[in-house]
Order: structure tokens, then sequence, then C-alpha cells
């Protein structure tokens, strides 16, 4: 039995990339696994959050987790900022990492990138991440492909810590879906898809209405060739509706290219609608269920609370092994 930890930011409605990339797979993994799954909110902050919005989205966050098939009885459900043991964790593994591996990840350089007035959290996300993952003596990440490296980084700051001062911690693997790894934005296809982008044509929402989504869909970029296949390099913004196609389809984006063989665009992308909002329509409606039940509450306390306990044993540890705390003298 392997431990699987993943976590989302409630930084944002949910897009269908992070359900690709995520969400969807989490309720296969935890018939044969440990799973920890995590509203990371102390992540969401990295960058400014309206506070009602940011509280919305939490619960949000927390309703589709459940609505996606994740069972609070196989899996423990929490908020990063319930479980203190996170924080804690985080500082340690900041002094054991480099300003400059920091500096090199690709999501601070994108979301920092001609901004003023940075925040030091944005550089110092990775080291929360790993406490995230490390806490939990976890195993498997399942992530999409674009926080790969970020799991590189988790693993390298453990082999550190566990070099310098004990071997505590776990060394994890990432699990990344071998198709559809990667959403790209449906208005610069060499752009990933992301929750908080500001052009909302770019993004589907898990929670869109179906007349958003075709809406969306109809109005993707694509090129003037008017010919459907597969060329990531030349042909982004159609490679990216065939890869979105296959992810919420049972056929392969070859057998999808041989279906569409001269067809045009427009009905393409009519297809392509259906079969997102047919997909979308059963999780929306157990969502809406969801979020407004008390059922909700009573998971997430039982959920920090067992996070917790297993949290603050690995704390201990890593507090011990670099020597913070006292002696103490009585027993
Ligand atoms: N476009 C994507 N395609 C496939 N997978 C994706 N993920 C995110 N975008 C895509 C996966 O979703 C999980 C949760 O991501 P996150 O919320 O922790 O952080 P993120 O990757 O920064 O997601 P966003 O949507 O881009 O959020 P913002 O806009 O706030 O930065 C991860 O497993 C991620 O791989």
């Amino acid at each position: 039995m392997g431990i699987i930890f993943s976590g989302i930011q409630p930084s944002g409605s949910l897009t269908i990339g992070n359900f690709v990339g995520a969400l969807r797979r989490f309720p296969e993994l935890q018939n044969e696994n440990k799973c920890y799954f995590c509203i990371v909110d102390e992540h969401a902050i990295t960058v400014t959050q309206d506070r009602l919005k940011l509280r919305d989205n939490i619960r949000s966050l927390a309703a589709l987790y459940l609505a996606a098939g994740i069972d609070p009885e196989k899996s423990t459900l929490f908020i990063q900022s319930e479980v203190s043991a996170h924080t804690q964790m985080a500082w340690i593994l900041q002094c054991n990492s480099y300003i400059g591996e920091l500096e090199r990840m690709t999501q601070f350089k994108d979301k920092s990138e001609g901004k003023e007035g940075v925040s030091a959290g944005l550089l110092t996300y990775p080291p929360l991440m790993a406490s995230d993952i490390l806490l939990y003596n976890t195993t498997l990440v399942p992530v999409g492909d674009d926080q790969k490296q970020h799991i590189e980084l988790t693993r390298n700051i453990a082999e550190r810590f566990n070099r310098k001062y004990n071997d505590i911690f776990t060394l994890p693997e990432p699990h990344i879906p071998e198709h559809g790894a990667r959403i790209m934005s449906l208005q610069d296809p060499t752009r990933k898809m992301s929750k908080s982008d500001e052009n909302l044509k770019a993004t589907i929402f898990l929670l869109d209405e179906p007349k958003q989504i075709e809406k969306k869909i109809k109005s993707a970029v694509t090129d003037s060739e008017g010919i459907i296949e597969y060329d990531k390099e030349n042909k982004p913004g159609i490679s990216n509706l065939l890869t979105i196609y296959s992810s919420f389809s049972n056929s392969s984006i070859n057998q999808i290219v041989e279906e569409y063989q001269g067809k045009n665009y427009g009905t393409f992308k009519q297809d392509l609608a259906d079969v997102v909002v047919n997909s979308l329509t059963p999780l929306q409606e157990r969502y809406q269920k969801m979020y407004q039940s008390e059922e909700l509450d009573d998971i997430l306390d039982r959920g920090a609370e067992e996070a917790s306990q297993v949290a603050n044993k690995m704390l201990k540890k890593a507090k011990k092994a670099m020597g913070l705390g006292r002696v103490h003298l009585k027993r």
C-alpha cells in the first residue's frame, strides 16, 4: 500500500485542467493506498486573495473533492491551515532550501515575471509544498505535469535533510497521467489553463453552465487551415482541443482525428462542447448537494484531526533531528 498526498489551491474556481490533471484521478487511488487530500489554502495566499472569495473557494473545493468521488471513510480530506504542522515544517524546510534553487522554479518565474511587490511566499512556496508531502511519509504524489519540478525539488530537500541530520523523510515519486497531462488555455494554447487566469474565455471552469462551456469552446483560438490533426508545435490550439476531447471521452487522439477527417472546426467544437457538458453535469449535481450540507463540515473536522495526528509525529521527529527545543531533565 502506498501513501498518497495531493493538494489543490483554492485560488479560484477549479478548471478542467485541475480536473483532468489531478482531481478526477484521485478516487481510483483510494482503494489501494492511504490517501491525504488537502485544500492548500496557505499556498493560495502567496498571491493576494479576496477574503470572502477565498473562504467560498475553500468550501467549494472541499465539496468538489467529494463530488468527484473522494470517500471520507477511506481517505483523509482536510484544509491545510487547520493543521498547523504544515507551516511549522515549512520553516524547517526553508532553512534547508537554497534561494538559487527556489528562484529557478518555473512557477515562480511565471508568477513573478514583470510584477512589482512579489511576496516572499511565492518564492518559498516549494518548501511549503515539500512540507505537505513529507509530513505524511508520502510515496506517490498525483499531479499534472506542471508540478513535476516541485516534486523533484521536494526530493532534493528531503535527501539533503536526511543526509545532514537524520534519515527521517521518505522520498516521494510524482504520478503523472500519460494523456491530458497538461490542458492549455483556450485563448493562448502555449500557456497552461489556470484557474486564476484573468481572461475568463481562456478557461473552462468545472462549475460553468452548459451554455458558457459551449461559448468558450466555440471561441477557442485555432488556426486558419481547417484541418483537424494533432501537431502541438504548429497547431497548438486544435491540438489542445483534441487533448480535451480525448480526456473527456474514451477515444484516443488518433481515433478522434480519424473520425473528424474532412469535417470542419465548427462541427468538431460543437461535439467537443457536448462531450464536456455531458461529463460535467453529474459532477455538478453532486457538488450542489455537498456544498450545502453540514456533513461537509463534519468530514473536514474529522480530516483535520486525523491529519494532525500523523503530521505532528513527523514534525516532532524533524525538530528533534535538528536539535530544536530543549533538553528535558524531568521525566
Ligand atoms: N492546465 C492544467 N492541466 C493539467 N493539470 C493541471 N493542474 C493545474 N493546471 C493544470 C493540476 O491541478 C492540480 C492543482 O493545482 P494547484 O491548484 O495546486 O496549482 P496550479 O498548478 O498552480 O493550478 P492553477 O489552476 O494553475 O492555479 P493558479 O492559477 O492559482 O496557479 C495540480 O496537480 C496541477 O498539476
